[in-house]
């Protein structure tokens, strides 16, 4: 599918946006280790979390689908997974495989993860090492770098391990085998990668504690309770949202039921410092994550620096802040980014191609990118690469080029933001789709 964009002059209007990728994620598999029935809301049915409900399914959990949004869970309990008779597929989702991982490799069974031709490129070495000196038997391609993996389930034992990138994913994974160790499970972050595994896995009575940048697991006494919760909206899709409203004149834009976690709310602080105002309304908690309303106005961005603590806050939202770059005054510089080159593709590399085929004026580096503006950018026919973000962000772009902007193979957003061509159109985007 293709997706053509044409530029807008004022959006308005309010919009709901889907539920938080990571959290809808980590409420299904959580929930699966429960004992007893969890109902969660506002799941996102998007690719990469529909393929963590088919592995959950592929190993025996009973998941009903009252509404694609809403789920009802049957958890087996902590010793309840039952080994799967086939592979287990990941499909596009790096959050899947790692965290599965890390869960399976305490479980009394073998099992086999795989996943697209994208996820088999994308690094595994860096949850399989730790696991292994935890005890686990994990083989995949290149010596256990790259999937498919293949798993034999064994008894793990204590781990003390400082994470050498700052990855959520990692750290969840070890926290979750710590759930089937025989000793404690110490994880030391680098940055403040975000805490949705603390928080849901504590909630529902595990062993899991935070001291500052230490985290800590280990075998709980007691059943994990089930959990009756709301996922919050996605603030990594609200991004692209935020970011038509702050670029289109005359714009005013409202979005309702955004998770606004510290570990993700970067994206917040980047655009301030780019001089947009993005009013939080309605501050409130659901299910033991705070939500707020975001409101942003058309503004004229000034550029900034990123880097450090800010880019693990912000990594997925990166590729939005380049196009928002294009527009702002100044040379935007973003380091200590290198992660990018590792998610569905390589972001840096992907970016900078796309965006230049717009005009954009962006420098690569190894760990990140400047983009000089404001630049005015042309009509073009720019490629997705099959990353939902990158999509995304070329649509935004297209908001504010000179003629419409076609985005080559834009099925992909649904991996993470199913709606978001209608959430477009109901803000007043004119655009387009064609098979
Ligand atoms: C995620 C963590 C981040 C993020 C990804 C989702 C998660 O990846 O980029 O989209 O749900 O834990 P890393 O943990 O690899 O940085």
């Amino acid at each position: 599918m293709n997706l053509l964009i044409h530029p807008a002059t004022e959006l308005y209007g309010t919009v709901t946006i889907p539920g938080d990728k990571s959290i809808s994620h980590r409420a299904a598999m959580f929930a699966a280790l429960a004992e007893g029935r969890s109902h969660v809301r506002n799941f996102l049915p998007g690719g990469d979390c529909r393929a963590t409900l088919g592995v959950l399914r592929g190993l025996g959990v009973p998941i009903e689908e009252v509404s694609p949004t809403e789920l009802v869970i049957e958890g087996v309990g902590l010793h309840g997974l039952q080994e799967p008779a086939g592979v287990l597929d990941c499909v596009n989702s790096g959050t899947t495989m790692r965290l599965m991982a890390g869960l399976l490799a305490g479980q009394p069974f073998f099992s086999v993860l795989t996943g697209s031709s994208q996820l088999v490129k994308r690094p595994m070495g860096r949850v399989v090492e730790p696991l292994r000196r935890m005890g686990a038997q994990i083989w995949g391609r290149q010596g256990g770098k790259l999937a498919p993996l293949a798993i034999q389930g064994s008894p793990l034992h204590h781990l003390d391990y400082a994470l050498p990138v700052a990855s959520a994913q990692v750290k969840s994974a070890l926290l979750l085998a710590g759930l089937y160790s025989n000793g404690l499970v110490v994880v030391r972050e680098p940055g403040p990668a975000r805490d949705h595994t603390e928080r849901m896995l504590a909630a529902m009575g595990a062993p899991v504690q935070v001291l500052g940048s230490v985290v800590t697991s280990e075998r709980p006494r007691r059943p994990l309770a089930p959990l009756d919760m709301a996922v919050p909206g996605d603030i990594s899709s609200a991004a692209f949202l935020l970011a038509a409203g702050l670029l289109a004149p005359r714009s005013r834009v409202t979005i309702v039921g955004v998770g606004v976690n510290p570990t993700r709310t970067g994206i917040l602080d980047i655009l301030q410092a780019m001089g947009a105002q993005v009013q939080a309304q309605n501050l409130r908690q659901e299910g033991g994550e705070p939500v707020a309303d975001l409101v942003v106005e058309h503004t004229e961005l000034h550029a900034t620096e990123i880097c450090g603590d800010l880019v693990v806050r912000a990594i997925d939202e990166l590729p939005v802040v380049a196009v928002l770059a294009t527009q702002a005054r100044g040379r935007t510089v973003v380091r200590d980014a290198a992660e990018l080159r590792v998610k569905e593709t390589d972001r840096i590399a992907t970016v900078a191609q796309e965006l230049r085929k717009l005009g954009a004026q962006i420098e690569e580096f190894p760990d990140g990118f400047a983009v000089e503006g404001p630049v005015q950018l042309r009509s073009a026919a720019v490629w997705s690469h099959g990353d939902h973000r990158l999509a995304m962000a070329l649509a935004v772009a297209g908001l504010v080029a000179s003629g419409p902007v076609l985005v080559e193979e834009a099925e992909c957003v649904s991996d993470s933001f199913p709606g978001f061509e209608q959430s477009l159109q109901v803000l007043g985007v004119e655009l387009g789709l064609e098979e």
